[in-house]
């Protein structure tokens, strides 16, 4: 799981000189990149995926992550959810908005109650990344983060992302670098899943798709607002917050249970998952760490990750308003992404790391010039 090094010496020299061979999106505003099992197409907007298309258990192509198909909506839509977009440099929360590096005391845009939720204002999930190489079978985009444009980061980083599919697998692998001056730096992919396309005629909701972590019984307590306090907690079997004890849990397996209401926080108003689960003594680098099911369209998604965790979101903020994508849904039936419809999974590392020094997260968090950040993950798609 490592990068090779002729692929980090591409990807950079593809950054520093911008290539002027990439051609346009497609006339549907995105590119497209494919393989056997798998179709995946790409916004330069956040460096986002739009649509991916894997085979459900009837062979047909289902679209099974969220977005819009408009393209000039992502920039437009005020709740901007961070559909399968890169945010950074510093994604999830930052509490209290600073944090402390080499004795000095930097703050950071309190744009989520008390913290900073994934970099403030000009983070990277808000920006036209550049497409800086394109091939049917992959795409790369890059950017280029200026000191302080995401407040309270200093000095320049320099990042790319690159998307390939291969049989019936996405891979996602990224590297950034600290060009002048030393930053937190954690990413992640954004990915928002609903492995139905939102065609079950009985429920949109999350709750009936299996969800396995085998080696997760370890989560962080959050606070009301989704912070992190700092505690690590283990999962009792059978609990709210246990997916890792039994291959057969469902997302909702915990639903009926007292706390399941507050379980994201928001005193009690926010249901489900917003929370980070730790991924430990996995037996080989390449071990499956986590399997996303649905026993109605039949596919499986498994992910593996060099990353320590995953974020798990159950969607509890999405309302009703936003639209399913003309690839969703059943007319007349299920149009809208309602409240707990979706999951957003985010494999990275600890979030707000860089105030917990007890966690000894630290020195994966924050990168100096001459260093390179990597991460890699893939999403594997089969059938039940
Ligand atoms: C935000 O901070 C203020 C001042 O410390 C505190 O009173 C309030 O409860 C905090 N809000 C949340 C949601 O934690
Ligand atoms: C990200 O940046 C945009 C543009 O500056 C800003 O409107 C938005 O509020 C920021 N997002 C978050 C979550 O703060
Ligand atoms: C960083 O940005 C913040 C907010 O725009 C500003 O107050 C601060 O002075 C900037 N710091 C530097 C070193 O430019
Ligand atoms: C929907 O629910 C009904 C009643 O429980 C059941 O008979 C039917 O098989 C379900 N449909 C699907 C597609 O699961
Ligand atoms: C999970 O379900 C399978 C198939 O029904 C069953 O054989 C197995 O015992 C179950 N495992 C657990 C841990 O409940
Ligand atoms: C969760 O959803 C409920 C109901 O729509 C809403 O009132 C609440 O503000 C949401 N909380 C969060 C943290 O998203």
């Amino acid at each position: 799981m490592k990068f090779s090094l002729p692929l980090l010496a591409a990807v950079a020299e593809a950054a520093v000189i911008g290539r002027q061979d990439v051609p346009p999106p497609g006339d549907d505003g995105r590119y497209t990149i494919s393989a056997d099992g798998i179709k995946a197409q790409f916004i330069p907007y956040g460096a986002t995926l739009t649509n991916l298309f894997v085979k459900d258990k009837h062979g047909e192509d289902i679209d099974v992550v969220l977005g819009y198909d408009d393209v000039d909506y992502y920039p437009e839509d005020p709740g901007h959810p961070v559909y399968n977009a890169i945010p950074g440099r510093y994604a999830n929360r930052i509490g209290n908005g600073k944090y402390t590096l080499d004795g000095k005391t930097y703050l950071t845009e309190k744009n989520d109650g008390n913290n900073t939720l994934h970099s403030g204002t000009n983070n990277w999930s808000y920006r036209v990344w550049e497409v800086t190489d394109f091939k049917d079978d992959s795409i790369t985009f890059s950017i280029l983060d200026k000191a302080n444009s995401s407040q309270g980061m200093p000095g320049d980083v320099k990042a790319s992302v690159t998307y390939s599919v291969e049989g019936s697998t996405w891979n996602i692998k990224m590297t950034a670098e600290a060009l002048d001056h030393k930053t937190p730096l954690l990413l992640t992919q954004h990915t928002y899943f609903n492995l139905d396309a939102y065609r079950n005629p009985n429920t949109s909701k999350i709750w009936d798709h299996g969800l396995y972590l085998p080696y997760s019984q370890r989560y962080l307590e959050g606070d009301q607002g989704a912070l992190p306090t700092g505690k690590i907690l283990t999962a009792a079997p059978g609990s709210i917050n246990d997916f890792a004890s039994s291959p057969n849990f469902t997302v909702g397996h915990a639903r009926n249970q007292d706390g399941f209401e507050g379980n994201c926080g928001a005193d009690g108003a926010c249901e489900g998952y917003n929370g980070f689960f730790l991924i430990e003594d996995k037996p080989a680098d390449d071990a499956v760490v986590l399997r996303l099911s649905s026993a109605f369209s039949g596919v499986t998604a498994d992910l593996r990750t060099d990353q320590p965790g995953v974020v798990l979101y159950s969607c509890n903020w999405s309302d009703g308003s936003a639209d399913l994508k003309s690839t969703q849904g059943i007319e007349g039936v299920n149009e809208k992404v309602i409240r707990s419809s979706c999951i957003a999974i985010e494999a990275q590392d600890f979030p707000d790391g860089i105030n917990h020094p007890e966690w000894e997260r630290t020195d994966a968090q924050i990168w100096g010039p001459g260093e390179t950040y990597t991460w890699e993950s893939s999403w594997t798609f089969g059938l039940l």
